[in-house]
């Protein structure tokens, strides 16, 4: 948590800059290695980290080294993971992620333009007024899960009861979303979650829709039907990566243009510029902070003399590697024209996150509106600005609009 206020000068402080920094990664002279102890803490610090780009890059790109089975670790928990992709290694997360990525393709996803602008807008008419809002609550939160409850199917209307299920899986104090203590904690939500999506499999199974529910039903694999458990746990993962992660983005976003108001005013002239510039908010707030792999093997590091020992888990801090100064001229800079950017915020390799189309485009035109129909967007100041553990953003966001 920090607070959100104005200095002397008018001008406001923000958590980058700020002494008590909520981000995951402070960088300092220290290089990305000084990751807030804090954050190190709360991820284990028994545990190997990674945090130099070139590491982390290499180590999301050798999946036979470093696996994503993280089943092997908490076996007794492993039914709650079946279906779940960004969990599992070649074939089967191939086999699966191959039945869906057709529906999240650039080409696919550019089709939800008109639908996710018509949203946005209805969004924000709903406003109570026309000069404040609660991004996340209001829109941030909203769009995406309406979006992607409409693509799978399901009742976007229960958005709330899913937001319940999220929290439980994500907001657990202890900020690892990997430690076996969480997953005992969030088992029973998560059950009740699995058991909402069955019915509605079952349901598909009945009565055949037009949605990514019903293919996944119908979906062969050599030959085989997936199972109801593959199924709910796939629509688990798309509901819950789906939400969250662009949720953050839209914060975060609002965050770094507060923050940077010369480059508010330039997207406002010039839009065309707004996909560079949420590549650099992904940089430089990712909203996933980091992920995690299990050695398969015994393995050494860059040019670290240790070697880590097989079965361990490795995390790889994204956020850390986006702002590696051996990668990034500047790192500290938001360059809304950084070209190029290659961040690691959304993975690499065969997990690169599979959303990342559909969550560029709902940022891209939700951010594109806000512009257009506001003048000048500020973060309401002396605002405690709550932050989520696992993830890097704020719960909530309000705003002053002229
Ligand atoms: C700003 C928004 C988002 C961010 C920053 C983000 C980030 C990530 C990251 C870092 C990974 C890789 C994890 C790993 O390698 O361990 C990932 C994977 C994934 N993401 Fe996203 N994500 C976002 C939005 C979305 C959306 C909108 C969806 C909905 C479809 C989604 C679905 C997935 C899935 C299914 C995977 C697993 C892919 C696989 O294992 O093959 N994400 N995401």
């Amino acid at each position: 948590m920090y607070e959100h206020g104005r200095g002397a000068s008018g001008r406001s402080s923000s958590p980058l800059n700020h002494a008590g920094r909520y981000v995951c990664l402070s960088r300092s002279s220290h290089g990305p290695r000084a990751i807030s102890r804090n954050a190190r803490h709360r991820a284990g610090l028994a545990r190997p980290h990674v945090y130099r780009y070139d590491d982390a890059a290499a180590i999301l790109a050798d999946q036979r080294r470093f696996s994503s089975d993280f089943a092997r670790l908490n076996p007794e928990h492993a039914d709650l993971m079946e279906g779940n992709i960004v969990a599992m290694d070649p074939p089967r997360h191939d086999q699966l992620r191959g039945l869906v990525s057709k529906a999240f393709t650039p080409r696919t996803i550019a089709g939800l333009s008109e639908r996710i602008a018509a949203l946005t807008a209805e969004l924000i008419d709903q406003l109570p007024s026309s000069r404040e809002m609660e991004l996340i609550g209001d829109l941030a939160y909203p769009l995406p899960v309406i979006v992607m409850a409409e693509l799978l199917g399901i009742p976007a209307s229960d958005r709330t009861q899913f937001k319940v299920w999220a929290d439980a899986l994500f907001n657990r104090s202890e900020a690892d979303r990997f430690a076996r203590t969480n997953i005992d904690a969030a088992r029973s939500e998560i059950n009740n979650f699995h058991d909402y999506l069955r019915e509605h499999v079952g349901d598909r199974r009945r009565r055949p829709r037009q949605d990514l529910i019903t293919d996944l039903v119908a979906a062969e694999i050599d030959g085989q039907r997936l199972r109801d458990a593959e199924i709910v746990g796939f629509a688990t993962i798309l509901l819950l990566a789906g939400h969250i992660t662009t949720t953050l983005l839209l914060g975060n976003t609002i965050l770094c243009l507060d923050e940077h108001p010369q480059a508010q005013s330039a997207l406002r002239s010039a839009p065309e510029q707004i996909p560079a510039a949420l590549e650099e908010v992904l940089r430089v707030r990712s909203p996933v902070p980091f992920t995690a792999r299990v050695t398969t093997t015994s393995v050494r590091v860059g040019d670290g003399d240790a070697s880590i020992e097989s079965g361990q888990l490795v995390y790889v801090w994204l956020q850390s590697a986006n702002l590696d100064e051996r990668r990034f001229v500047a790192p500290d800079r938001f360059a809304i024209d950084r070209h190029p950017n290659p961040h690691l915020a959304f993975g690499k390799g065969i997990h690169f996150c599979l959303g990342a189309p559909l969550a560029r485009l709902e940022s891209r035109i939700a951010l594109a509106i806000l512009l257009r129909r506001f003048s000048a967007i500020h973060i309401r100041p002396n605002q405690t600005l709550e932050t989520h553990t696992l993830f890097n953003g704020v719960r909530s966001l309000h705003l002053e609009l002229t």
